[in-house]
């Protein structure tokens, strides 16, 4: 009886081990051999005092992977320049993988801290397709998707606006949030996610410095509801140059003057998107995404 018992743990086992193995193998196919790296990349700012939302992000990505290193690189040739001048090197998307491959790392996923998905994301995409092909290198690369990359995001990035207003501001108070903007279809995404934040709350409205709608038309609708007070927020991950320049600097055509001369007092909030966990979970919920893609 004793033997028979035996036995038949052991062929238990036996079947265990013989259906187990293989599978297991395919869930994780980076167990042994494998290594598992981050590479967070965003445009770059030379503003130290804005890079604690890039602090913030890795903080974020090593909360989430804990074991897995994180890595950074700049898509700013001319930021990366004016880094090195001041004696720190950050590298760009290639040099950066190209440098996570000699590490040996066989696995990266690679998290854009872009916005939207414009001319600068696709750059990436094209820039990761490209060493994909490259016979030798990391064995899989995968993207993970900037802020506002579907219907969910748009949801949850409207929430994280609503959640991350200043304080202070009073509802009849306007907060005009400012999105970089480009020549890129992808620039709808903004009054999109404009429209849907007005459901909420009408006084919130999302411009952009280089796409539509600009101030102007902003300052048209201000001027509509007779808001006398806007509180100015940047809505890229760093609250870098155009933050501390475009928006609310003191030159004829920031935000803050052309307002200001339109008889709205201005109240800049210098933060950027990536400071906040509220955005910075929507990143990383797409690196998590990325990491468990097949
Ligand atoms: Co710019």
């Amino acid at each position: 009886m004793k033997h028979a018992c035996l036995a038949l743990i052991a062929i238990a086992l036996f079947l265990l081990m013989t259906v187990s193995g293989p599978l297991a193998a395919a869930d994780s196919p980076d167990t042994g051999a494998g290594k598992k790296g981050i590479l967070l990349v965003t445009f770059g700012t030379t503003f130290p005092e804005a890079r604690s939302a890039y602090e913030n992000l890795a903080e974020e990505a090593r909360r989430a992977f804990p074991e897995i290193p994180v890595h950074w690189a700049y898509t700013s040739h001319i930021i990366r320049e004016k880094m090195a001048e001041s004696g720190k090197k950050v590298h760009s998307p290639t040099q950066a993988l190209k440098k996570m491959e000699e590490k040996g790392f066989t696995h990266v996923a690679v998290q854009s801290l872009h916005t939207i998905a414009g001319q600068e994301y696709h750059d990436l995409v094209r820039t990761v397709g490209r060493l994909k092909q490259k016979p030798g290198g990391i064995k899989e690369i995968r993207i993970g998707k900037p802020l506002l990359a579907g219907p969910h995001d748009m949801k949850a990035a409207a929430q994280a606006i609503l959640e991350t207003l200043p304080e202070k501001r009073k509802p009849e108070q306007a907060v005009i949030l400012m999105g970089h903007g480009t020549h890129h279809p992808a620039n709808a995404a903004y009054a999109a996610l404009m429209w849907r934040v007005q459901l909420s709350d009408p006084n919130i409205y999302i411009g952009t410095v280089e796409g539509f709608p600009g101030p102007e038309k902003i300052l048209s609708r201000l001027q509509d509801s007779q808001t006398d007070t806007a509180w100015l927020m940047p809505f890229m991950s760093v609250a870098g140059d155009h933050a501390r320049n475009n928006l609310a600097g003191g030159q004829h055509e920031a935000w803050k003057s052309i307002f200001t001369r339109a008889g709205i007092r201005c109240r800049p909030v210098l933060k950027g998107t990536a400071e906040y966990d509220a955005f910075a979970g929507i990143w990383i919920r797409h690196l998590g995404e990325a990491m468990e893609k097949r």
